[in-house]
C-alpha cells in the first residue's frame, strides 16, 4: 500500500508529494509543526497539540492554515488512508510560497500545509522501554526560543547523530548554567532517590511537551510528587530513575547517562508505571 500526504489542498502519493522550492518553509525553515500519537487509529491529546501550535503561529506572526475543525478531518483522513492503528501524525505549516527575501511576504502569501502519517511499532517500543535507553549530554546550542515548534530543526538533527555515533538513543541538551535543559525531541526527567519526579520549568529553555503536561495529571492521580526545577547531569548520574517523554515514545525509561549506569541499569518503576498509565489520562479524538 502506498503512503497518502496531505498537501495544499491534495491527498497524494508520497512519491509525487511536494512543496515548491520557494517554499519559506524550505529556505528558511519558516514554519511550525506538530506531532500526535495515533492509538487505535485516533489522535491522542489533539485539543492540546492544537493549541500548542496556534501559539507557535501567534509567536511567529503566521496566519492558521485553515481553520481547526477542518484541519483536524484532514489529520483524521491522513490517518485513515494510510490505515495507520498505531502510529504518529506530523503536520508543517510554513509561511508559504514567495520570491526569496528575509522580510514577510507583503500582501501576505497563503501558508503552506502538509499532513503526513506513519505507523510505529507498538512491540519494538515496548520491547525497547523494557530495556530501557542510554542518552548523553552536549552542549546547548539551540536559539532562546525553544518553546516554539519550529522546523528549524538542524542543532535537534545534530544532536541525535552525535548520540548515535556514541552508541546512545538521545542526547539531552546542557544549558550555559550547566542545567539539563530537554532531548533533541523529548523532555528529560529524573526522579530522586527519595521518589520526588523531577523534570525542568517550561517557563524558559524548553519545549513544553503535551506528553509532560499530561504526565503532570498522572504524578498528581498516583500521588506522586512532582518538582519542576533544574537538575545538572551529575544529579542525574545520581538519580534513582531517569526517562523521557515525547508523543512518539511516550516515557521512554534512561538506563544509562554519559555512560554512568542510573539506578540499576534497568528502567524503574515509576518511569514503567507512568508509561502504563499514561492512555488513562490522555484524550482521544
Ligand atoms: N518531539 N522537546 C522537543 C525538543 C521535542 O521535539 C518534543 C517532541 C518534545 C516533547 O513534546 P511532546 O510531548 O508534545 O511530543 C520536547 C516530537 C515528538 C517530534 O519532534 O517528533
Amino acid at each position: 500500500m502506498s503512503r497518502i500526504a496531505y498537501v495544499n489542498g491534495h491527498y497524494q502519493n508520497l512519491r509525487d508529494a511536494a512543496v515548491n522550492v520557494e517554499d519559506r518553509g524550505y529556505q528558511f525553515a519558516d514554519g511550525i509543526y506538530e506531532v500526535c500519537e495515533i492509538v487505535d487509529g485516533k489522535m491522542v491529546d489533539f485539543p492540546r497539540h492544537m493549541a500548542r501550535m496556534q501559539r507557535s503561529l501567534r509567536e511567529l506572526r503566521m496566519a492558521e492554515a485553515m481553520p481547526l475543525s477542518s484541519l483536524k478531518i484532514v489529520m483524521q483522513e491522513v490517518v485513515r488512508r494510510n490505515r495507520i492503528h498505531y502510529g504518529i501524525v506530523y503536520l508543517q505549516i510554513s509561511r508559504g510560497v514567495a520570491h526569496r527575501d528575509h522580510g514577510f511576504p507583503s500582501p501576505a502569501v497563503k501558508p503552506s500545509l502538509v499532513v503526513t502519517a506513519k505507523s510505529l511499532n507498538f512491540a519494538k517500543n515496548q520491547a525497547q522501554a523494557a530495556r530501557g535507553v542510554k542518552v548523553i549530554t552536549t552542549a546547548e546550542n539551540r536559539w532562546p526560543r525553544v518553546d516554539i515548534k519550529t522546523v528549524g530543526l538542524l542543532p535537534n538533527v545534530l544532536a541525535r547523530q552525535e548520540a548515535r555515533d556514541k552508541g546512545a538513543y538521545e542526547a539531552w541538551y546542557v544549558d550555559a548554567g550547566g542545567f539539563v535543559t530537554e532531548g533533541a525531541s523529548c523532555n528529560a526527567w529524573i526522579i530522586t532517590r527519595d521518589g520526588k519526579v523531577v523534570t525542568r520549568s517550561a517557563e524558559r529553555g524548553i519545549l513544553s511537551g503535551i506528553t509532560r503536561a499530561v504526565l503532570i495529571d498522572v504524578l498528581a492521580s498516583l500521588q506522586l510528587k512532582l518538582e519542576e526545577r533544574n537538575f545538572t547531569p551529575d544529579e542525574a548520574y545520581h538519580a534513582a530513575e531517569a526517562f523521557v517523554s515525547s508523543a512518539s515514545q511516550i516515557v521512554m525509561p534512561v538506563v544509562s547517562i554519559d555512560g554512568n549506569v542510573i539506578g540499576n541499569g534497568k528502567p524503574g518503576s515509576i518511569a514503567l508505571r507512568l508509561r502504563e498509565e499514561f492512555h488513562r489520562f490522555s484524550a482521544i479524538s
